[in-house]
């Protein structure tokens, strides 16, 4: 019965391609016109479950009205914060400081501003979403060769977070690495009308500061990025057991341009895309619609939702086992979204021009009838946990070593992460940018369960996820991504970046006030007491790690316990029956 729930479940994900659906809810909410506001993210959870609020919400449409807002905020001490069309980060980059600052809204900072084909450069204002940059750039001829996955968030966010795709060539996979120039709204003195804006070009050092600046240095107004003719890119996916996978994944990266990892541990299987670039000659049409982010039936959606809490509540690893069987073999076989011309698919390589395989995310284009929505849409209350960090290329063979002895000790738990796709491990080059990625590393990013209403509730197999999250953060010193990740995961972080010290001197420079900063912010830059929040049942949802029971929950047998295999981390076990302290 389960298993044929499932087997429905991704036939609609898979053939509802073109199918129109609901878009997501602004993630900014007033009571009265455009005051007393609420803000959240596109999941509509924050990982402490907070509820930010705000004053007003405003929406510039030009830089001019911008600056007076900014100018306005500056002179007044008042708290403000960039907010997008989507708020697509987990953290709570979103939020204004206090209960009563003011969200700028980058919504109607929608306009591209320039296409310069001979130096082959686009202006675009802040708020546009990356697929109408996409659009506008292959409309010219030209593409920005590596961009993150899902297209639905802006330049600005995507820029503010240090966003990637997968790449250890040329300059790798971030997008920032590919901006020329930037121009920031930012405070000023009385003298300068308390706002003005900054134009910064390669050769500014602040430059560094401001293409990934969390959002704390200003709003930024319009981004020039450098691109590329217009290329075509040959997808294969191959599958392989993953017994070499520790020496596999550094030489993989390095053979070619666009590659990617899925793996998936339980069934001992890595998945390959071997993905480069060919000649824009090479005949071809694909399109790569990603399925998981393709529309998907509301009840549906709340029907694999249903599966998951049963199978929880009553702990049976196997039936998730099943489950993610089905769905990686189930995607495997509708080729993840692949066509070879739009519509079929025919066998690999898929060959297609790069602004059609590089990016997707049709679930939000977008008909208003409810039925239909992406599968992260927050009014389904669609939970999940995000753990996503990097990690240096020549620390990476010792972290596959140890999360394989995970495997060994408790192959079932990772079912519960093939269920969404497994492990993805994605590559990001060294950067310039002060808060960018300080080595070439790999990205390991997976997905896995989180109760909706029930914060202090324990979930199977928690202390593996937790072991392997302080595994590759404390072990291994891998660095968060800014747009994902749990409190923990930012304990200390920024001292891992060594030129956090030049980022806060811009930011004293810019926002002496600290208008753009919250105390989530000022946390994670080290600038006022931890990320972690210590109270009852507080490590079962990643808000601090456990240094005694109280922090997981006892009362349902979670006992705060060593990692299984780095002693050092601290997780919330689950212990049948007597289970003593002596016993250890
Ligand atoms: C389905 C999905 C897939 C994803 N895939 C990838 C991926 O492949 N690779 C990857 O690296 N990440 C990925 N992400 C994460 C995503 O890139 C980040 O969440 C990104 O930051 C979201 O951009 P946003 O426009 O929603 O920004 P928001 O989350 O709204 O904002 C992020 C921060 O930027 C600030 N900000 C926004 N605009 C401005 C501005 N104009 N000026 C100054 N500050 C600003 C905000 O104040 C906030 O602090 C994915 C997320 C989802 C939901
Ligand atoms: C910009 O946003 C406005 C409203 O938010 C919308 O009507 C318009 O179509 C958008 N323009 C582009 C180019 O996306
Ligand atoms: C894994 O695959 C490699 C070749 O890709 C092969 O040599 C090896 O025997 C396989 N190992 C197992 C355990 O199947
Ligand atoms: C795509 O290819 C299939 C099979 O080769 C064909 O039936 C279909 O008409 C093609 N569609 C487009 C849009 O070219």
């Amino acid at each position: 019965m389960k298993i044929l729930q499932s087997t429905l479940i991704i036939f609609f994900i898979i053939f509802m391609n073109g199918v129109l659906s609901s878009p997501p809810d602004d993630p900014v909410l007033c009571s009265s016109g455009n005051t007393h506001c609420t803000v959240t993210n596109a999941y509509g959870l924050f990982p402490d479950r907070s509820t930010c609020r705000a004053s007003q919400v405003l929406f510039p449409t030009t830089e001019q009205e911008l600056i007076s807002i900014v100018a306005s905020a500056s002179k007044s001490n008042t708290k403000v914060k960039a907010v997008t069309r989507y708020s697509h980060s987990v953290p709570k980059f979103a939020c204004p400081g206090g209960q009563d600052g003011i969200l700028i809204s980058t919504n109607n900072l929608n306009r591209t501003v320039k296409v310069d084909v001979e130096s082959r450069r686009i202006t675009v204002e802040s708020g546009v979403v990356l697929k109408d940059l996409i659009t506008e750039a292959a409309k010219n001829g030209l593409t920005l060769p590596h961009t993150p996955y899902w297209w639905g968030i802006t330049v600005g966010g995507l820029l503010a977070t240090g966003a990637h795709g997968s790449s250890l060539w040329g300059k790798g996979s971030a997008a920032h690495e590919y901006v020329v120039s930037m121009r920031i709204v930012t405070p000023a003195t009385a003298e300068e009308g308390y706002a003005k804006v900054r134009s910064l070009s390669e050769s500014d050092e602040e430059l560094d500061a401001v293409k990934v600046s969390l959002g704390v240095l200003g709003v930024v107004s319009q981004v020039t990025l450098q691109l590329e003719p217009m290329f075509k890119r040959a997808i294969t996916y191959v599958e392989n057991n993953d017994s070499d996978l520790a020496q596999e994944l550094v030489r993989f990266g390095k053979d070619h341009e666009f590659g990617d990892i899925w793996w998936f541990p339980s069934q001992k299987k890595a998945l390959y895309r071997v993905d480069d670039r060919v000649s824009i000659k090479q005949s071809g049409n694909g399109l790569y619609d990603f399925i998981p982010f393709r529309p998907i039936f509301t009840d549906t959606l709340a029907a694999t939702r249903d599966t998951e809490e049963l199978q929880e509540k009553t702990r049976d690893a196997n039936g998730k086992c099943v489950v993610a069987k089905l769905v990686t073999g189930t995607l495997k076989t509708a080729a993840y979204g692949l066509t070879n011309n739009g519509s079929h698919f025919t066998g690999y390589p898929v060959v297609g021009p790069n602004n059609r395989m590089q990016s997707s995310g049709t679930c939000l284009d977008s008909l208003e009838d409810g039925k239909l929505i992406c599968p992260l849409d927050s009014r389904l209350g669609h939970r999940l946990f995000h753990t996503a960090f990097s990690i240096s290329l020549s620390k990476v063979p010792s972290f596959i070593k140890d999360v394989k002895k995970l495997v060994e000790l408790e192959p079932q738990a990772f079912c519960g992460l093939e269920l969404n796709m497994g492990i993805l491990m994605r590559y990001v080059k060294a950067s310039s940018a002060y808060l960018g990625k300080t080595d070439d590393a790999v990205d390991f990013y997976f997905t896995y369960f989180r109760i909706k209403d029930e914060p202090l509730s324990p979930r199977l197999f928690e202390d593996i996820y937790e072991e392997i999250e302080q595994i590759g953060l404390f072990k291994y010193g891998g660095l968060p991504h800014w747009a994902k990740n749990r409190n923990l995961a930012f304990i200390e972080a920024i001292k891992k970046y060594p030129n956090a010290n030049k980022f806060l001197s811009v930011k004293n420079k810019y926002d002496p006030q600290g208008i753009f900063s919250s105390e989530w912010t000022d946390q994670v830059l080290g600038l006022k007491e931890s990320v972690t929040i210590l109270k009852d049942g507080c490590a079962l949802e990643g808000l601090c790690i456990c240094s005694e029971d109280s922090h997981c929950a006892p009362s349902k047998n979670y006992y705060c316990r060593p990692g299984k295999v780095y002693k050092e981390a601290r997780v919330c076990a689950f212990h049948d029956n007597a289970y003593t302290k002596d016993e250890l």
